[in-house]
């Protein structure tokens, strides 16, 4: 028996959920929790199978999940994955920025690529030593909940800031963050009306070449803040350590 554990039913969990009815991703059932309960009433209530709401993290907790996602927010991470960590459940956190302030195991953590990719390589060279790590993100200012009518630097400075100060559209920094680790990222975050998607370009210089990363992805219809990709990687994780469990 293969089950998985949602926690936030908002549009990275409403895509997974959808991955399930169509296939994509096997499992016996899905549990799902939300602090609005009507977000959990709306998310069962658009997918054509059985889907188990469960009203608290304790609840959800003892049905025992074989995976557990949690695709709620950055405080809601804080709160949850030092609890999960200590259950058998295998775990997949999306709000990464919170894992800069736990002192969890992260071996006991899956963290998906989200908005960006190329993971893989980043952290192979950063085993060798990387110099220099930056990463420029430009949204358009709705996406960063702004108005400005020109394109405006809105941040210069670290990945761990930007991931505190942009919770919601940030956790890429905190992604790259982890991974480049003990290397520094420098970040930008632009708010530019003359862009539709949301871009991550990431440059790196390590010990043996340089990297050139970029993406562009259409924001998530219902949460512009959200990139349609970071939905994706989470159902391609989930797929993954389905198959393997
Ligand atoms: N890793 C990445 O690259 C990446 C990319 C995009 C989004 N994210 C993050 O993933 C998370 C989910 O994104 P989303 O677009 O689905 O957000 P969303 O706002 O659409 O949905 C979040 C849902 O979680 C619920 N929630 C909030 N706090 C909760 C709590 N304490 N307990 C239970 N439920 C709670 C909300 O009611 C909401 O329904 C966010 O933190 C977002 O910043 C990460």
């Amino acid at each position: 028996m293969k089950t998985v554990g949602l926690i936030g039913c908002g549009a990275i969990g409403t895509v997974l959920a959808e991955a399930i009815e169509r296939g994509l991703v096997v499992c016996d059932e899905l549990f799902v929790f939300d602090v609005d309960p009507a977000k959990a009433e709306k998310l069962k209530k658009a997918v054509n199978f059985e889907v188990t709401i469960v009203p608290s993290f304790e609840d959800l907790l003892k049905s025992k999940p074989t995976v557990i996602v949690e695709a709620a927010s950055q405080q809601a991470a804080k709160e949850y994955v030092p609890r999960i960590v200590k259950t058998k459940a295998e775990l997949i956190v999306m709000s990464t920025g919170a894992l800069l302030d736990l002192a969890v195991d992260l071996r006991r953590v899956h963290v998906p690529s989200g908005a960006i990719g190329g993971l893989d390589a980043i952290a192979s060279a950063a085993l060798a030593g990387i110099n220099e790590v930056t990463l420029t993100s430009r949204k358009n200012p709705h996406a960063l909940g702004k108005n400005n009518t020109k394109a405006e630097v809105l941040y210069e400075g670290t990945a761990e800031e930007a991931a505190h100060k942009f919770p919601r559209e940030m956790n890429v920094a905190a992604t790259l963050a982890l991974t480049v680790k003990p290397a520094k990222v420098k970040v930008q975050v632009i708010s530019d009306p003359a862009v539709k998607r949301n871009t991550h370009e990431i440059q790196i210089k390590w010990q043996f070449g340089d990297m050139f990363l970029r993406f562009s992805n259409e924001p998530h219809p219902e949460n512009p803040h959200t990139s349609a990709l970071a939905a994706w990687s989470a159902i391609r994780l989930l797929q993954t350590l389905l198959e393997k469990t």
